[in-house]
């Protein structure tokens, strides 16, 4: 395999953003990919400034039609290999489907977009085009969630009963939308972030490790969307109850009006034999529960190939622990994670190998729509006071 540095171009990230940060550093961890060009913000002149004075050599665009379509013109060893997309959500599919288009792959924040007609658009698209297509599901990154994933899947606890998967958080407790504070700003306005609030921006979170972890669809819903802060006009509170393709039901819970939570995503898997437990904020470990038996918690980095209870474990997923365990891993890293598995994907795809891109390791554009068809539902279930409705799958 080439040892060449991946080229990356960034859309978004200047005007104090977010998430572009915690990009940014996990990109740059291993060596092996360098952001090298950025539309930083949609006014062309801020962008340009922004990218002059960025604390690391930057080539800068006015805009990100600019960033794509010169990728056309340029010869393919000076091409981008692939996009990330850290704009609000109404600036996702855009770009994304142009440069899908150009054959260039993306990684794209989620949600996916802002409605199902659009991620229809953009898995047709990444389907034909046959480009390889991140959705960043941060907590997919974890160690500890693709061991989850393997325990899971490998029938370890039995079948799937129950699953309890949730996203707190209390910081839009007030009305946070009516200071100058830019994420709070777009993210409560139907414009910016789409049909759901809390449910769009971390509910989907919680499908997605719901998903991940259980191989399940919840294939039908009964949710209720709920604003607590005054004159907001989206939902800060999202509770939805649902029914997973295997029979068993599930409740996916969202709030940000909780106060005192920070990033307080946690699932259980209830299964048959057995249960795991789940938590973002102390993402190095898992825990097993069994009827009659001492609970069981795996600490990443120190996990035996064969623990006798386990049984043996891929040997790609026991490669990936890069530290030993207490000296921890978390955001950064998860993020990390998901551009490295990324990556090889993206190398394979420009050799012209083929590539897995199949949600195994992070989320596809699939499974970017398969959030935004659980939102959609949602949505039409609470405005019928919580009838079931059926989740376009
Ligand atoms: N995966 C996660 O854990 C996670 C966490 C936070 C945010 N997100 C997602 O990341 C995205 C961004 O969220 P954020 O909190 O960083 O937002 P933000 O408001 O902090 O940043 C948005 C950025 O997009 C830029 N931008 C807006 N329109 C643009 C355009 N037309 N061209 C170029 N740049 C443009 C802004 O200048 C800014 O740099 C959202 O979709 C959000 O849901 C994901």
């Amino acid at each position: 395999m080439s040892n060449k540095v991946l080229k990356i171009g960034m859309i978004g990230g200047g005007g104090g953003a977010f998430i572009a940060q915690p990009h940014q550093r996990a990109i740059h961890m291993d060596g092996t990919r360098r952001v090298v060009a950025a539309a930083l913000h949609p006014d062309p002149k801020i962008a340009m400034n922004e990218a002059a004075n960025w604390p690391y050599p930057l080539k800068g665009y006015g805009s990100y039609d600019q960033l794509l379509n010169e990728q056309a013109d340029l010869p393919k060893e000076e091409r981008l290999d692939y996009v990330l997309i850290v704009t609000p959500n109404f600036v996702h599919f855009d770009p994304a489907f142009k440069a899908v288009q150009l054959g260039i792959p993306v990684m794209c924040e989620k949600p996916l977009c802002m409605t199902l007609d659009e991620a229809d658009q953009l898995v047709a698209a990444a389907r034909e085009k046959k480009v390889p297509f991140g959705v960043a599901h941060t907590y997919l990154g974890h160690w500890t969630t693709l061991l989850s994933r393997h325990i899971i899947r490998s029938g370890l606890l039995g079948d799937v009963r129950w699953v309890d998967s949730s996203y707190i958080q209390g910081w839009l407790a007030t009305k946070l939308e009516d200071s100058d504070n830019m994420q709070a700003s777009w993210r409560t306005n139907p414009k910016a972030a789409g049909k759901s609030g809390c449910g769009g921006d971390i509910g989907t979170h919680a499908l997605m490790q719901l998903r991940f972890l259980t191989g399940l669809e919840i294939t039908s819903v009964s949710a209720r969307l709920e604003n607590f802060v005054p004159g907001r006009m989206l939902d800060d509170h999202f509770t939805v109850y649902g029914k997973l393709s295997n029979g068993g039901k599930a409740l996916v819970r969202a709030s940000q009006i909780c106060h005192g939570h920070k990033n307080d995503l946690a699932i259980e898997v209830v299964g048959t034999k057995g249960s795991l437990v789940w938590r973002q904020e102390e993402p190095e470990a898992l825990t097993i529960l069994l009827p009659g038996q001492p609970d069981r918690k795996y600490w990443r980095g120190c996990v035996a190939a064969n623990d006798g209870f386990l049984g043996d474990l891929p040997a790609w997923l026991m490669a990936e622990p890069k530290i030993p365990s207490g000296h921890g891993e978390a955001f950064h890293d998860a993020y990390a994670r998901l551009h490295r598995f990324f990556e090889a994907d993206v190398r394979a795809y420009w050799e012209g190998k083929p590539f897995k891109n199949d949600g195994s390791t992070y989320a596809n554009v699939s499974d970017g729509r398969a959030g935004m068809a659980f939102i959609d539902a949602s949505v039409t279930s609470s405005d019928q006071d919580g009838a079931w409705v059926n989740v376009s799958l």
